[in-house]
């Protein structure tokens, strides 16, 4: 169920929105917050609070990739692997960060802080290779780089 501060927040988009459905992204983000990733029960909640239909707060969860569909660590790092990061060796970061933390593409270690996963252009194709780690970008990535933000992170 759903905390009374999160239905209050979401309440509160509705006044900076034009429409209920211009709210469903704000939303989502409300719930992932709540829940730690977008939850079936979530997405209801959404629609029942918003008044619209379930299937268009579906398909939204489902199309954006930067809502989480399971339960992702601590610290979920998003490699791109679109055009721009793909021909400044995007791919090879994601194999010295799998390599690094012992896991594959969209695993969680052991211990719940990383979750690893590749992600299509999140626009910052200027700073390529780039990836994102929860609300952070980190750009034009190195091996020593990528070494150095992962041991910073606690
Ligand atoms: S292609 Fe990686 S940020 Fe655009």
């Amino acid at each position: 169920m759903l905390s009374e501060v999160a239905v209050n927040e979401i309440k509160d988009i509705t006044t900076r929105y034009p429409t209920k459905r211009s709210c469903v992204m704000p939303a989502l983000y409300v719930i992932q917050k709540e829940y730690g990733y977008i939850t079936e029960e979530g997405m209801r909640e959404v629609a029942r609070i918003l008044g619209v239909r379930p299937v268009i707060v579906f398909e939204v969860s489902t199309f954006y990739t930067m809502y989480n569909k399971k339960p992702v660590g601590k610290y979920h790092v998003q490699v791109c692997t679109n055009i721009a990061c793909s021909l400044l060796n995007g791919e090879h970061i994601v194999k010295v960060i799998s390599r690094k933390l012992g896991i594959k593409v969209k695993e969680t270690t052991t211990d719940k802080k990383f979750t690893l996963s590749t992600v299509e252009c999140l626009g910052s194709c200027g700073t390529a290779p780039m990836m994102q780690v929860n609300d952070r970008y980190y750009e034009n990535l190195s091996d020593d780089k990528v070494e150095e933000i992962l041991n910073g992170l606690k």
